[in-house]
């Protein structure tokens, strides 16, 4: 499934799942973007260049995968012109009476501040609301997270409140705000809403 695409300030913005062959592109723009993601990103075990050699992308892509066929979560590549530029992942999808999802995302510091991230967070909340038949997407930043907390709020999400020492991030228990929308929220939805401010465009298929 493809969203977008979108043309924003950066160039042309889409999604698409992940696919194995990302591997290298992934690589090369984690190793690089090493200090512009790993104090935002949840800690794990083992070096930033092992967990993300090339080598380490199968596992990934086939856990992400696998979870995706379950339902539980939609892992998306952002590609801009058509180059890989980084992921959107919407994750811990609960169903039921819940119908609620968590949304997390980065991209390549080479294209940073060009609408990217904004266009993506919109289009995958819009597709959640509609074919996803979810109710209320999340999302948690660190209150130092200047640009993330600005693509929250460029894409409508409403701050919730304050989760202290939410999340084990780069190497402590860290406090995150948490921002949410619900389906009441969307209007005609975010894309639509996006495009009427002027911070982005339809572009041709
Ligand atoms: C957060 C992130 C995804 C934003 O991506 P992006 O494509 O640059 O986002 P956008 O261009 O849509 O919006 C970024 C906004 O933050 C602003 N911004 C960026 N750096 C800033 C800074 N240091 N101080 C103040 N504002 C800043 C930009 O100017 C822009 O706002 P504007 O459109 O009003 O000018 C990207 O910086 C990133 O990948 N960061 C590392 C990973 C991360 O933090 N992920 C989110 C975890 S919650």
């Amino acid at each position: 499934m493809k969203l977008g695409p979108l043309q924003v300030a950066a160039g042309t913005v889409a999604l698409r799942p992940i696919r194995l062959r990302d591997a290298g592109e992934w690589s090369k723009a984690r190793l690089h973007d090493r200090s512009h993601l790993e104090k935002w990103e949840p800690s794990a075990p083992g070096s930033w260049a092992d967990r993300n050699a090339f080598l380490s992308w199968p596992s990934q892509w086939a856990a992400l995968r696998s979870l995706a066929r379950r339902g539980q979560c939609l892992p998306f590549a952002i590609t801009v012109d058509g180059a890989f530029a980084g992921q959107i992942t919407v994750g811990n999808v609960i169903r039921a009476s819940l119908r609620s999802a968590w949304v997390g995302y980065w991209v390549s510091s080479k294209i940073v501040r060009g609408g990217v991230a904004t266009a993506a967070v919109a289009l995958v909340a819009d597709h959640v609301f509609t074919v996803g038949g979810l109710h209320r997407l999340e999302a948690t930043v660190r209150p130092e997270n200047t640009p993330s907390l600005r693509v929250l709020a460029k894409a409508g999400f409403r701050e919730e409140g304050l989760f202290r020492r939410y999340l084990d991030v780069a190497g402590g228990w860290r406090d995150h705000l948490c921002f949410a929308i619900t389906s009441e929220e969307i209007g005609d939805g975010l894309v639509p809403r996006l495009v009427a401010s002027g911070r982005a465009e339809y572009a041709d298929h």
